[in-house]
């Protein structure tokens, strides 16, 4: 099957070839005016300029038009909650009314009461609440996304969880990353160690037996696990092969930076409360710091310093967080804008943040992440014309995607 894009007014595509883009090469990004895309078998073949295609044509099944529209890579989503039951606007009203997401917590509200909603729902219902979610979000250009659990809070909840993630991974064209999140706060019902305990002697193993998990991730904050907690946890799941992702310093600098660079993660999310001393610890090591905008606006937090990052030298990631208590929105191109807005990222930063890098965060990038050849065909065309890239955060609520497509395949 071969696609052909034509007429592009400007095609951002990928000449470097990096896996990841640091510091001042964040700043970068490539881009080719009128130019063609040309896709086969769900993989980008070849790009270049319109007067570069043969005369005869290149006999592709299928021709699009983009009438002097740009053409982007998608968005890759490096840290989601997606699967999720119900909805919690009313902790929403009451942080209106005060309460710090922090209070809420220690309430018994926030995360345990996701739980408390989840357990009343069979696989198939949480299946298609969460698929409501999913198809927005492709429609609204993400072709690559990280899915975490911990919305179980006990075994069988938490492999129902990543059961529902295995099929939305079986049903949709986008590439769907696994993790998981048993230690995301403790489960009603039990003390901490005992948690603890189930985590590293029962959730576990059953997680890595089923192989329903890549990754491993822990929520290592103040009012919720040490670091020395999260080492226990981390360890367990290297046991199964699972890498570390770690949410750490939202609510305190938490020592998670640390723990999780010893652990090798992947990545350290959220970031809000990071010290300059972490930042440097990051600056050396492969981990990719990833900045969730999205959850200091809907939280009125800091944001976290990616700007202050990159200057020294960092390659960083963002990820929108979609869950229902911190940030009820997978909308990428929201988030890029914030990144801009509220952090001070150059836009070509926050889009090279919001694709290569993101995808690096969850391993993909490889295969993800930016217009290359051999890479899946994963991009959207612009609604209409635009006059530039930075008009894409600039806009801030204007719709951007037209026609997106993942692994070549129209997202209707
Ligand atoms: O990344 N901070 C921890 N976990 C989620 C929020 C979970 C929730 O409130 O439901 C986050 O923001
Ligand atoms: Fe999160």
């Amino acid at each position: 099957m071969r696609l052909i894009v034509t007429n592009i007014a400007t095609l951002v595509c990928d000449c470097q070839r990096k896996q990841r883009l640091q510091g001042e090469e964040m700043a970068r990004l490539d881009t080719i005016d009128d130019a063609y895309l040309l896709v086969e078998d769900g993989k980008v073949a070849a790009f270049g300029k319109m007067e570069e295609l043969p005369a005869e044509g290149v006999n592709a099944d299928e021709e699009v038009d983009a009438r002097g529209c740009m053409v982007l890579p998608s968005w890759c989503d490096p840290h989601t909650h997606i699967v999720y039951a119900g909805s919690r606007e009313g902790e929403f009203v009451d942080k209106i009314r005060g309460l710090s997401y922090a209070e809420i917590a220690r309430r018994g509200g926030g995360i345990l009461n996701s739980a408390d909603l989840l357990h009343t729902l069979s696989e198939d219902e949480l299946l298609e609440q969460s698929m409501v979610r999913v198809r927005e979000v492709m429609a609204k250009g993400t072709g690559c996304v990280e899915i975490k659990s911990g919305y179980g809070l006990n075994t069988a909840d938490e492999l129902k969880m990543l059961r529902v993630v295995r099929r939305i991974k079986e049903s949709v064209p986008m590439h769907v990353s696994a993790t998981f999140l048993g230690a995301h706060a403790v489960g009603r019902n039990y003390t901490k160690p005992q948690y603890i305990e189930l985590l590293i002697n029962e959730m576990i193993p059953e997680v890595g037996r089923e192989q329903l998990a890549e990754y491993i991730d822990v929520f290592c904050d103040e009012g919720f696990f040490t670091p020395d907690e999260t080492a226990r946890i981390l360890e367990a799941g290297a046991k199964w092969g699972m890498k570390p992702k770690i949410h750490a310093d939202e609510l305190a600098a938490s020592g998670g930076v640390k723990v999780a660079i010893d652990h090798g993660a992947l990545s350290v999310d959220h970031l809000e409360r990071i010290t300059d001393a972490e930042i440097e610890m990051l600056r050396q090591s492969a981990t990719i710091p990833t900045g969730l905008p999205g959850t200091s606006f809907f939280l009125n937090m800091p944001y976290a310093p990616l700007r202050k990052m990159i200057d020294a030298g960092c390659g960083v990631a963002i990820a929108s967080d979609y869950n229902p208590g911190s940030t009820p929105s997978g909308d990428m191109k929201f988030a890029v804008s914030l990144a801009c807005i509220k952090m001070r990222l150059l836009p070509a930063e926050a889009i090279n943040a919001a694709t290569l890098n993101a995808a690096c965060a969850m391993g993909q990038s490889h295969n993800h992440g930016s217009i290359a050849v051999g890479k899946q065909a994963n991009f959207y065309i612009t609604a209409r014309p635009i006059p530039s890239v930075d008009f894409i955060p600039y806009a801030y609520t204007t719709p951007i995607v037209g026609k997106a497509y993942i692994g070549g395949f129209r997202v209707e």
